[in-house]
C-alpha cells in the first residue's frame, strides 16, 4: 500500500468514482479504481475519501460502522478518522490514504496522485 498521508490537491489527477445521486448524507460507496479499493463517505453534507485497506492486516474497512468521522475496522477494530485517514486506535499504528474529493456537475471525483492515477 502506498503509504502518505495527504494528497496534494492540485496535482492529483480526479477520477468519477460517483454521481452525487448515489451519496446523499449518510451514504457510503465503495469503489475501485485502477485496481486501488477508495471508499467515498457523504457525512452530514461533506464528502471525504479513504482508502479502503486497513493498516492494521490490510482488510476492507470501509464497511465498519461509522461513529461522527471515525470508521471503524470490522476485522480488529481499528479506527481511522475518514477526513484525514489519521490512525485513532489500535491495533492499527499508521494512517491511511486519505484522498480530496471534489464536485463537478453531477458527479464526484476523487483526486489520486499522479503517478497512480
Ligand atoms: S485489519 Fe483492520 S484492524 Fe486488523
Amino acid at each position: 500500500m502506498t503509504l502518505y498521508d495527504q494528497i496534494d490537491p492540485t496535482t492529483a489527477v480526479y477520477v468519477v468514482v460517483a454521481t452525487l445521486a448515489e451519496l446523499p448524507n449518510g451514504a457510503r460507496k465503495i469503489v475501485e479504481v485502477d485496481g486501488r479499493p477508495l471508499a467515498v463517505f457523504n457525512i452530514a453534507g461533506a464528502l471525504y475519501a479513504i482508502a479502503d485497506v486497513c493498516s492494521h492486516d490490510d482488510g476492507p474497512v470501509a464497511e465498519g460502522e461509522l461513529d461522527d468521522h471515525e470508521i471503524e475496522c470490522p476485522r480488529h477494530g481499528a479506527r481511522f478518522d475518514v477526513r484525514t485517514g489519521k490512525v485513532m486506535s489500535f491495533p492499527a499504528i499508521v494512517n491511511i490514504p486519505a484522498y480530496p474529493v471534489r464536485v463537478e456537475g453531477e458527479n464526484v471525483l476523487v483526486g489520486l496522485p499522479p503517478t497512480a492515477a
